[in-house]
């Protein structure tokens, strides 16, 4: 069985993408992609390590998926899995409420008890605030498709091997 389940929301396909690249570099023997929007609690349940994406949306919305499934999450046991998260943003049209999507979710899984690894430097974005910030870290990887998308498969690789996928 895949031990690593990769669950994405996406709206334009950018965080789609983000979760090909990290399940190609992960190996598929190892890793497998599932969307939110087509997801139950159960698809979660199935794997020990979660990798969960979203992009931000509106105003420092979550991805609209991400936000339907939320009713959804209570049920969801998090006991014994580790847990890591990405967010897809637009730091120079959002500066002000840059992938605070990712951090939205991150509040959401510590509703359920569950606190998120994988902690990425906020070094090398230009941004005013993000609620994805936390204590000088972003709580988790992020990425900026529109802006940096040269940088992403480097991120992607220092941020994997960190968390030791
Ligand atoms: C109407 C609109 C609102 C957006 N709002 C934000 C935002 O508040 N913060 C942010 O970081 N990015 C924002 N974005 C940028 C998207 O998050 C970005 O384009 C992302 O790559 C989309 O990923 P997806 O296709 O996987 O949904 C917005 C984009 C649009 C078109």
């Amino acid at each position: 069985m895949k031990q690593i389940g990769i669950f994405f929301g996406s709206s334009t396909g950018d965080t789609e993408k983000v979760a090909t690249l990290i399940r190609d570099k992960i190996g598929t023997d190892m890793a497998a992609i599932h969307d939110i929007y087509e997801s139950c609690v159960d698809d979660l349940g199935q794997y020990p390590i979660l990798i969960l994406g979203i992009s931000t949306w509106g105003l420092g919305e979550m991805q609209e998926d991400w936000y339907q499934f939320l009713p959804r999450f209570r049920s969801v046991d998090f006991t014994g899995k580790k847990v890591a998260l990405y967010g897809v943003g637009d730091q120079e049209s959002y500066p002000d409420t840059f992938a605070d999507g990712l951090g939205l979710l991150y509040d959401q899984l510590h509703k359920n008890n569950c606190k998120p690894v994988g902690k990425w430097p906020v070094d090398g974005y230009q941004f005013q605030h993000s609620r994805a910030e936390r204590n000088g870290q972003f709580v988790g990887l992020v990425l900026d498709e529109r802006n940096q998308p040269e940088l992403t498969a480097e991120r992607i690789n220092t941020w994997l091997n960190s968390l030791g996928f």
